[in-house]
């Protein structure tokens, strides 16, 4: 129903408005307010769409809970803090991370959890493992505290602007409704901005597609003005790319397949690679220091994955042993999580390497 709901609004949008921008048809297909893709499911987990690295296994939040604790401490204990995790999916990497963050004395106590959401129904899921949350719906409305964010997952379903590079300039990728089917077409005159791309994309060849995310970049700059001014740390993890370059990396999952992100849009998951280079610059535009992007595999390792597993190995039967060691495969192998996930980590200016980005 709901997708028909979608494919009747962008049509007769289409109709009013001539072909759509690619990152408004985007927006709509994942956040069209009734119809939209996180907001009529929960699309988590096997009977989904797609499984998270929280959902993997325990040992990641943990983890990060840990490493947020460490920069708590390091930022000399402020109470009150606010915790906060963008796009939180089910609750379970944060309910994850307080339950590791209970083995520092006073940090709980002196957190405030907030969920940055606008799904209605992983709200509801969030609310059944966190019920403390406070839910927001835009970064905006956190408070002004020092601030430890964690977001995993969430950049890569913020919406893109694509061009391709024509004998007319860097013309914006649109969609369009052609003989019954969503299809992608380029706007007839060049963009007035390709400034918005990184000089090396800028020159790159004829029939190049480029990608910008401004609402990943004004978030990322926002998080780092926070931090900057009120202290805190913020870890962002989500596959995608070191360095800033051309490329088509729009993609739509549906069961776990991937599928025609034109196709049936509000039925499938639409998402796009992170550019981390342009996510870096904006932390330092924000004034805040960015470390790494590091590959999420030794990342991981580096804050002691393989011990956590082995201890949670050492009481379990068989079989549970046997998913301990396939979910530390799957979170750190190289050919499966590991080095397609980087992780960007941000902290105040002027503070030294924080664990797993030595
Ligand atoms: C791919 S899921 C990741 C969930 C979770 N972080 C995890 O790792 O399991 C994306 C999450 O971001 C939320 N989300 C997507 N777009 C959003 C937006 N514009 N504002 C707030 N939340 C959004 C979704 O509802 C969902 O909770």
């Amino acid at each position: 129903m709901s997708g028909a709901g979608l494919r009747d609004h962008l049509i007769r949008l289409i109709g009013e408005t001539g072909p759509l921008p690619l990152s408004h048809y985007m927006a709509l297909a994942l956040g069209h307010p009734e119809h939209g893709y996180y907001i009529t499911r929960d699309p988590l987990g096997r009977a989904g769409d797609f499984t998270t690295a929280p959902e993997v296994s325990q040992m990641f939040g943990e983890l990060i809970g840990l490493w947020l604790a460490d920069r708590w401490i390091a930022g000399g204990r402020p109470a009150p803090f606010a915790l906060a995790e963008l796009g939180p999916g089910r609750g379970t990497l944060m309910a994850d991370a307080l339950r590791a963050m209970r083995t520092v004395p006073g940090m709980v106590e002196a957190a405030s959890v907030h969920f940055v959401e606008t799904s209605p129904a992983l709200r509801e899921a969030q609310r059944a493992r966190v019920p403390e949350a406070q839910w927001h719906v835009s970064i905006g409305e956190l408070p002004a505290l020092p601030l430890f964010l964690i977001a995993n997952e969430f950049f890569d379903a913020l919406p893109v602007t694509q061009y391709q590079r024509t004998e007319r300039g860097w013309c914006e990728r649109c969609v369009d409704f052609r003989d019954g089917k969503f299809v992608p077409v380029l706007a007839p005159v060049a963009a007035a901005n390709d400034k918005a791309l990184a000089e090396n994309v800028r020159n790159a060849p004829i029939g190049s597609i480029a990608e910008t995310c401004p609402a990943a970049t004004a978030i990322a700059e926002d998080i780092a003005a926070r931090i900057a001014h009120h202290g805190g740390a913020a870890l962002i993890i989500d596959y995608g790319y070191v360095k800033s370059a051309p490329g088509d990396t729009l993609q739509a999952l549906r069961h776990h397949r991937f599928a025609d992100p034109f196709d049936a849009p509000g039925e499938a998951d639409i998402t796009a690679h992170v550019d981390f280079e342009a996510l870096a610059h904006a932390v330092r535009r924000g004034g805040a220091a960015a470390h790494g992007p590091v590959e999420q595999g030794p990342f991981l390792i580096a804050l002691g994955i393989a011990a956590r597993a082995e201890r949670l190995a050492r009481n379990a039967a068989d079989p549970q042993k046997r998913e301990i060691e396939t979910a530390l495969a799957r979170l750190t192998g190289a050919e499966e999580m590991g080095s397609l996930f980087k992780v960007l980590g941000i902290t105040p200016p002027g503070a030294g390497a924080p664990a797993g980005f030595a």
